[in-house]
């Protein structure tokens, strides 16, 4: 593991050596908070340090990324757009195989780039080809032929068009059929983590087949419409916290950081992004980390919307592949 200059460790992929900064920073807000703020923070988040920025064709802040990151090479924030790591995801309105590539380069356009870092699949499900709606209608839910689908997410890779390729929200099941398939295998899987939904076992299997894990909600998402506030007010978390001088959001951070996964955080808030910054010069002692591993355990993310009366996922048991 190496460092930045500003001291978020980096992964290094294995098949390319690619150098992902550790910590990104989250760009899905919802309800949304407009261009200009979005492109704002963005701005001040690299400002700050920040070079690792996750965004999706859903989330609406493809632009505003791609606006940040012209204007931050223009005034000099940064001297090249390789400075920067910059994930995007397959919306499953386009999760067809003949519609992956022409997805890739509407994201690219939207980011005003040439080359995308990671390309993801966002969610392990197809909807009628071309549509964007959410939630997406009942009936419009198709099952992803993975086949088709990962062979057009490689391409995306040979054609120069991303570096690497990976999924997100895939159970260790989804993963399987995955890799079964794959000439070139899922990079990473983003997931829900945090210390109120360990994924011990995802965890587990993704270390053993080389799938970097990436934690997404890792504060449980608060103020959004899927989130709560069960990790910033979780006792145990602000107890630790407390002991040591520090938040319970940067417990939760270090904690996911010393279990060699990924963190994607959002802040918009100046001094909240700075705080989320500060993870990597002190740790957690053995029986903080025991007290942590105790926590009661439920998804806060339940992927409810990606069901349908009509499949392929009737119920949330279907998507996780009763991994719960
Ligand atoms: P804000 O943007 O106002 O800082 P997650 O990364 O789990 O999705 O959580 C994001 C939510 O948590 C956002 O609503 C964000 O609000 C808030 N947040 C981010 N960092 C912190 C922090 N250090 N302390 C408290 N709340 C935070």
């Amino acid at each position: 593991m190496g460092s930045t200059s500003f001291g978020i460790p980096d992964h290094r992929f294995g098949s390319n050596g690619e150098k992902m900064p550790i910590l990104g920073f989250g760009t899905a807000v919802l309800p949304p908070v407009g261009a200009e703020a979005t492109k704002m923070a963005i701005l001040q988040s690299i400002k700050l340090g920040y070079r690792h920025f996750d965004t999706a064709a859903k989330y609406g802040s493809e632009q505003p990324l791609g606006e940040a990151i012209q204007e931050a090479l223009s005034i000099g924030l940064i001297q090249s757009r390789d400075e920067l790591f910059i994930t995007t995801k397959l919306w499953c309105g386009d999760a067809h195989g003949d519609l992956v590539v022409p997805a890739l380069k509407r994201s690219l356009q939207n980011l005003k780039l040439e080359y995308l870092d990671l390309f993801l699949i966002h969610w392990p499900v197809s909807c009628k080809p071309g549509t964007y709606e959410f939630p997406i209608k009942e009936e419009n839910f198709l099952p992803m032929d993975f086949n088709s689908v990962w062979a057009a997410m490689e391409e995306c890779q040979r054609l120069n068009l991303t570096k690497s390729i990976g999924v997100s929200n895939f159970s260790c099941k989804k993963l399987t059929d995955i890799l079964a398939i794959a000439n070139i295998p899922p990079a990473v899987n983003q997931v829900e983590m945090n210390p109120m939904w360990q994924q011990k076992k995802l965890r587990e299997f993704c270390r053993a087949n080389g799938i970097f894990l990436t934690a997404y909600s890792p504060l449980g998402a608060n103020g959004t419409f899927w989130g709560s506030d069960r990790v910033l007010e979780c006792e145990v978390l602000k107890e630790i916290a407390k002991a040591k001088g520090k938040t319970a959001a940067q417990v939760s951070l270090r904690w996911i950081y010393e279990q060699g996964v990924g963190v994607i955080v959002k802040s918009f808030n100046g001094e909240r992004m700075k705080q989320n910054l500060g993870i990597f010069d002190w740790s957690l002692d053995e029986d903080e980390l025991k007290k942590i591993d105790e926590l009661p355990q439920s998804r806060g993310v339940t992927g409810v919307a990606y069901t349908s009366k009509y499949g392929p996922f009737r119920t949330v048991e279907d998507i996780w592949d009763g991994e719960m």
